[in-house]
């Protein structure tokens, strides 16, 4: 005996994938556009910072960046070093990849950050 081809109604599950991309990436570059992000640049800062200088800070191919240490920097200093990098050494510019306003918002996250 022969059933009834079934149907499963939805849309097939490549277009669906492909819908919730776009959403994605929509909501990625609104977000990009000009708000500022604290979760994602807390990532940034864990993850990408955190390569080099511990994912919690605490130092590693670069200095301890918890607040303590850097308590001699003054919100504005630490911010050019994180967009100019530190010539000569392995700490890279980040200006190609955030803003300054990003590279501000980092500098008081590290210089406000509860001891860990
Ligand atoms: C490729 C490795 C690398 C990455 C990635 C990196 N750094 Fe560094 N960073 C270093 C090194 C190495 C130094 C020490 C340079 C020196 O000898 O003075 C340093 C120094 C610093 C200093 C100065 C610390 C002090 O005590 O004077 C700050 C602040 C800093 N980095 C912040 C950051 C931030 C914020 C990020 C992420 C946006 C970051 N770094 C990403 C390698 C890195």
């Amino acid at each position: 005996m022969v059933s009834d081809v079934q149907s499963n109604g939805g849309l097939p599950a490549w277009a669906s994938r492909a819908l919730l991309t776009t959403a994605v990436l929509i909501a990625t570059s609104a977000l990009a556009a000009d708000v500022l992000d604290g979760n994602a640049l807390k990532r940034l800062v864990h993850q990408d910072c955190g390569s080099c200088h511990g994912l919690s800070l605490k130092g590693g191919l670069g200095p301890d960046l918890r607040s303590k240490s850097l308590e001699h920097y003054d919100a504005n200093v630490l911010t050019d070093v994180i967009l100019d990098g530190i010539p000569g050494t392995a700490m890279p510019p980040w200006r190609p990849l955030i803003s300054e306003e990003e590279a501000e918002w980092i500098a008081h996250y590290l210089l406000e950050q509860e001891e860990q």
